[in-house]
């Protein structure tokens, strides 16, 4: 049986591909989750992770995400991924709201700032406000030293849902952002 639970949604713009992530995909997961540049700004300076730990990862993850492979012309350059979460609204709106998470890494470090991201985060809010149900999208928790990360949200209409401030020169700050169709939800 497969490890990855796979789908069969594919998005382009004519600059950047969605394909399904399947587990032909594990041997490039493996060498981006090893890297720790990478993942400074994916997860923080943790250790690397081993193939075990990415198979029981992704696996997770798969279950309750759509996990997509992003691609320049036919290069895998990163992962993206869109899942549906508790509305963290009122009580108020929580019933009215549809909500749900983008997470997005380039593992290539030769592609970050050529605005592929950008491209690929677009893709999933198209996909996301025209295609489904979702009311708000959220980027949770990057941390506040991934400016990239943040402007090329931003540069899509993610704007501030919440902060947090760092606690110490070892335990970064973070901001979660979002996008949605309620203007004043607070
Ligand atoms: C975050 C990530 C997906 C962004 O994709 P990208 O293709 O590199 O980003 P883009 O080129 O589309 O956009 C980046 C924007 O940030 C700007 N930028 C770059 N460094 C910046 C910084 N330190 N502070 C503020 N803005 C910055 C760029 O100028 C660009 O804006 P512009 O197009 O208006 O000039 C990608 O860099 C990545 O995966 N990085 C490693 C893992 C990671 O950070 N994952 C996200 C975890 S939340």
């Amino acid at each position: 049986m497969a490890l990855i639970r796979t789908h069969t949604k594919t998005f382009t713009d004519g600059v950047v591909t969605l394909r399904p992530m399947t587990d032909d995909d594990l041997p490039l997961l493996y060498r981006w989750n090893a890297d720790p540049e990478f993942l400074h700004f994916s997860e923080g300076d943790v250790d690397p992770y081993t193939p075990e730990e990415v198979d029981s990862l992704y696996q997770s993850l798969s279950r309750s995400a759509d996990c997509f492979i992003i691609l320049v012309e036919d290069t895998p350059i990163g992962e993206c991924r869109m899942q549906t979460i508790r509305s963290p609204f009122s009580p108020l709106l929580q019933s009215s709201t549809d909500c749900r998470r983008i997470n997005i890494t380039i593992g290539e470090p030769t592609f970050w700032g050529k605005e592929y991201g950008s491209h690929a985060i677009g893709l999933l809010c198209r996909f996301a406000f025209e295609n489904t149900s979702c009311t708000h999208l959220f980027a949770e928790d990057i941390f506040d030293y991934n400016g990239r990360a943040r402007k090329a949200f931003e540069k899509n209409g993610f704007k501030v849902y919440s902060t947090v401030p760092a606690l110490s020169d070892e335990i970064p700050g973070t901001v979660t952002l979002f996008k949605g169709g309620v203007n004043k939800i607070f």
